[in-house]
């Protein structure tokens, strides 16, 4: 079977280096991550050492190197959220469902990433569990919200 990135690397067999982000952000929004085996092969094809892909992948939020969990908490850490912020979000759920920042519990059940402004200052301060929305406004809402990514696990 081929790899999941295989058709659009073959795609893209005449880009270039400064195609790299465009490919990159393709192939995740087709698999959802970016594995390593891609990463190679990308680098291959465009003549950049992974080491020289992932560094400048580091200045791109939003790209992922490990598959997400089952359900992908994002919190907001733009400025808006980050001064409403009545608790502190990112500590709780690392404690409560035990997985860090960026990264995947061993479980896979969830992943975490504290991202850039979501776009709904106003309704803030926001974390979200895969697509859907929730407002944090007190420390019973953050329960609330945990008890329900457990609910149907
Ligand atoms: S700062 Fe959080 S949604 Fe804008």
């Amino acid at each position: 079977m081929a790899n999941d990135y295989e058709e659009i690397l073959s795609k893209y067999r005449s880009a270039n280096r400064m195609d790299l982000i465009p490919i990159l952000q393709e192939i995740q929004e087709q698999n959802g991550y970016i594995s390593e085996k891609a990463i190679r092969d990308l680098g291959k094809m465009l003549d950049i050492s992974t080491t020289g892909i992932y560094s400048i992948a580091s200045f791109y939020d939003g790209l992922h190197f490990n598959p997400h969990g089952k359900k992908h908490i994002r919190v907001c850490n733009g400025t808006s959220c980050f001064i409403n912020r009545q608790v502190n979000i990112m500590q709780v759920i690392e404690e409560e469902l035990m997985v860090k920042n960026g990264e995947t519990s061993a479980d896979g059940k969830y992943s975490l990433e504290l991202v850039d402004c979501m776009g709904a200052c106003h309704s803030g301060p926001l974390l979200a569990v895969n697509n859907e929305y929730h407002s944090v406004r007190s420390e019973k809402d953050l329960k609330r919200i945990i008890e329900m990514i457990r609910s149907d696990e």
